[in-house]
């Protein structure tokens, strides 16, 4: 017997405190993961990614493999950036226990990742956010950070005017956050004390000569090692904890470009999450520090967020059982 979980039961059985809370799990047990580097098929025709990511977290006997597509020029077909299908299977038995709906289990997990890593790395007085990029991602990044922070004020920003329009009506409806747009890239940092970058840029969104001391940077967008949403005076000039080292030196432009222009060297990224979770590396030294986590995102977040969801679900009889 399969579970079929879409999207509606994801949202309904995975609350983003739940979410966060599997994934800052994942973390601590990071040591017990199999977590190959995912498999990229890069399609120039489609201008499309197409990622092949398997997983197993030891710690939870969490098995997942996930195909994730995507594809930056889809909104203006009326289809979603990101889509995908996570296959969950029993370890023990390699029966499939589920087949979950990709698109919305990676916009929670990638939100709840972002959670986990602001809770360490923010000041914990940090109450402003800004974003830029107002799609799907940017919806559950807001989603997190505001369940790890107080968030009071948020500001946004968007080449697309429409899309920054809709999302600062929605999510202050949503969550009851002031939710501002910003006249310029500038003016999102402004003021701001946590900045997520969540865009489909390839180019830096901001200058890092613009950063106040004590931010906090979560940059989620970029994946390829051409790409990149952070320039190179951001991560020159903050403490960078990463999602994993090995993906972010494989596939992190904001990483690997900085490293080739010879601004930093590997050194440069004092941890990852998991060392962090588990207290075996400082998160923030001070309340001057800037901050910065990178992430590309892993199948270890979709392997324990879907387990989590997958038991909730099953417990309160919500999806569909299918035979294949
Ligand atoms: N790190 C991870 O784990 C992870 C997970 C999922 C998606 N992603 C990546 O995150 C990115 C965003 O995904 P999405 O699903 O939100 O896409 P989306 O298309 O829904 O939203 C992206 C938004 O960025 C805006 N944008 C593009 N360039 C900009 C710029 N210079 N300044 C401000 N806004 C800009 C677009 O207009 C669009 O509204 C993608 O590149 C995706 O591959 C990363």
């Amino acid at each position: 017997m399969t579970l079929l979980l879409d999207k509606d039961v994801l949202r309904k059985s995975l609350p983003m405190k739940e979410a966060i809370s599997a994934v800052e799990e994942g973390f601590r047990l990071s040591k017990t993961a199999l977590v190959p580097q995912r498999i990229p098929l890069k399609i120039e025709r489609h201008n499309a990614v197409f990622l092949y990511m398997p997983a197993y977290v030891g710690g939870m006997d969490a098995l997942v493999v996930k195909e994730v597509s995507v594809h930056p020029d889809n909104p203006k077909k009326g289809l979603p950036t990101v889509q995908g299908t996570i296959l969950l299977n029993d370890p023990s038995s390699g029966s499939l226990l589920a087949i979950l709906e990709g698109g919305s289990l990676t916009a929670i997990r990638t939100g709840a990742t972002t959670g986990v890593a602001t809770k360490y790395l923010s000041r914990r007085d940090a109450t402003n956010l800004g974003i830029f990029g107002c799609g799907v991602q940017a919806r559950t990044q807001l989603e997190a950070i505001a369940c790890v922070r107080r968030i009071h004020k948020a500001k946004v920003y968007d080449i697309n005017a429409t899309a920054a329009k809709k999302f600062a009506f929605e999510m202050s409806e949503l969550l009851g956050i002031d939710v501002k747009i910003a006249n310029s890239p500038r003016d999102v940092l402004e003021g701001m004390d946590i900045i997520v970058t969540a865009t489909t840029s390839k180019i830096p969104v901001f200058s890092g000569e613009w950063i106040a001391p004590g931010t906090h940077i979560n940059g989620i967008g970029s994946h390829t090692p051409d790409a990149r949403e952070l320039d190179t005076e951001t991560i020159r000039r903050s403490r960078v904890i990463v999602d994993s080292r090995e993906a972010c030196l494989e596939e992190a432009g904001d990483i690997i470009i900085p490293i080739n222009e010879g601004a930093i060297t590997v050194d440069h990224i004092k941890a990852d999450l998991g060392e962090v979770v588990r207290g075996e590396c400082d998160a923030r030294t001070s309340d001057e520090e800037v901050t910065v986590f990178k992430s590309v995102g892993l199948a270890l977040e979709d392997a324990v967020v879907a387990l989590r969801a997958y038991i909730i679900a099953r417990d309160k009889g919500l999806g569909k059982i299918i035979e294949l």
